[in-house]
């Protein structure tokens, strides 16, 4: 059969049931069961798939025939998760291997969200960073937190603010993260990018968002902020020319709902074919704007109509969703949706927010005095997470059961807290 080989940028974690695997390439982290874990991390291009089928059955007492053995590594092989005919091995051995994790929930997040400002440049309309005070986290702090995160080897730092790039010290911060495999995204407004920012980024962060919310200058200035326009344009120019790899971030708003095919065509025209799209949420101080601006049910049926045509039209856009919207795809089975990282809200169970004084929050939609979960200057990231898998697993956002509550069918708790005035927990 040849020799395979795990793809070289894998990242593996031990949990309770199996492991969790990180596609740096795709950014997709996919749960696997016991066997399939203890596959990846044995297929290094030096055994023979007959020896780790055996050393597999042994070591797990699992009751897997060679036919199903067989049906994991094509399994494997369509997520690019391993390749054939490689003999990388040595290169590309897993770190020590560590226990099976005990806990009840992930030993860590896959993802921090990390807010390095809040200050902006910009004021855009209905922005839930806008009005945040306080003293910024400084560099050192930053990275004792780095530290603790790769310890736990949380995968990705999503590196937001306010605006990341008025923080002197990003470049250095996301270098850090890098070089202690943790993968650094930005999300920027692009009007401070320039082109010797992005030659230093380039070797170092997985990819830079740009935000946009319609299609032309007017529109998008008028919905967000003057200048934004521009950014977004000029930051896509100078991540193109730079061969920088970048996406856009589209807040899509009852308003700017039609105007999603001019939009796709706008992207397209600027080099990238990543596309993810964003629904308001409450902002916390801007009522009005999100009463304006929210997608109620007949919304949503629009946009996932809208967004089926795109994805037929343009088989070649890498189409996402945020979190608060995947509930439109309920239509899929719960099985595909864990084996493609689709969990619906993951607030402070697959991931946690940081705001740029170290406040830890399950979200930035959920920044709620009861769901506050501590100061990263002042408790250990470990501990931190432990209070939030706890304070978490209670919010209302049951994915599993969304199609037997209908109030759950929301799926995202900041926007149910306000639409429904429901209780959170
Ligand atoms: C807060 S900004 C920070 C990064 C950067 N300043 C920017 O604008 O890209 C991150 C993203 O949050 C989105 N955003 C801001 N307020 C929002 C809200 N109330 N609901 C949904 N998305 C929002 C923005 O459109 C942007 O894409
Ligand atoms: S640029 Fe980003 S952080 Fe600044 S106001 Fe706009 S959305 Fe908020
Ligand atoms: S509350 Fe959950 S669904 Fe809503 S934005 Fe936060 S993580 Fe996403």
């Amino acid at each position: 059969m040849g020799f395979f080989s795990r793809t070289q940028q894998l990242v593996l974690r031990r949990e309770k049931d199996g492991g969790l695997v990180f596609n740096p390439k795709n950014t997709v982290t996919i749960e696997v069961d016991k066997q399939a874990f203890r596959l990846l991390e044995l297929i290094d291009g030096t055994r023979r798939l007959r020896d780790i089928y055996n050393q597999i059955k042994n070591e797990t007492k699992a009751t897997m025939t060679q036919q199903e053995f067989l049906e994991v590594i094509t399994k494997l092989l369509n997520y690019e998760f391993i390749v054939k005919n490689s003999r990388i091995g040595g290169k590309n051995v897993v770190q020590p291997i560590n226990p099976w994790f005990k806990g009840t929930w992930l030993s860590a997040p896959e993802k921090v969200h990390l807010m390095v400002t809040s200050k902006c440049n910009l004021s855009c309309k209905g922005c839930f960073a806008k009005n945040r005070t306080g003293k910024d986290l400084m560099i050192n702090q930053i990275k004792k937190l780095i530290d603790q995160l790769a310890k736990m080897r949380v995968f990705q730092l999503a590196i937001g603010g306010g605006e990341p790039f008025l923080c002197k010290d990003i470049v250095e911060i996301a270098q850090y993260a890098r070089e202690n495999k943790i993968l650094p995204n930005i999300t920027t407004n692009g009007t401070l990018l320039n082109k010797t920012l992005a030659t230093k980024l380039k070797p170092i962060i997985g990819r830079l968002q740009f935000s946009l919310i319609a299609p032309n200058i007017e529109k998008n200035d008028e919905y967000r902020s003057k200048g934004a326009w521009d950014g977004f344009i000029r930051g896509c120019q100078i991540a193109r020319s730079q061969k920088l790899n970048f996406g856009v971030n589209v807040l899509i708003t009852r308003n700017t709902l039609s105007m999603l095919p001019q939009i796709t065509k706008l992207i397209l025209k600027q080099g990238t074919t990543d596309i993810n799209i964003l629904r308001p949420k409450p902002p916390g101080d801007q009522n009005n704007w999100f009463n304006e601006n929210h997608l109620n049910e007949a919304d949503l049926l629009i946009l996932k109509s809208s967004l089926i045509k795109i994805q037929q039209k343009y088989p070649m856009v890498n189409l996402t969703i945020d979190c608060s919207l995947t509930h439109i795809m309920n239509y899929l089975p719960i099985k595909f949706c864990q084996e493609h990282g689709i969990f619906g809200c993951t607030a402070g169970k697959r991931f946690l927010t940081i705001l740029a004084n170290g406040n830890v929050y399950p979200c930035s939609f959920l920044d709620k005095d009861f769901l506050f979960l501590g100061n990263i200057q002042k408790q250990p990231f470990r501990e931190i997470w432990k209070k939030a898998t706890k304070v978490s697993s209670g919010l209302k956002s049951d994915w599993n059961n969304r199609n037997q509550k209908q109030k759950l069918i929301e799926c995202c708790p900041a926007i149910t807290l306000v639409t429904a005035s429901e209780e959170l927990i």
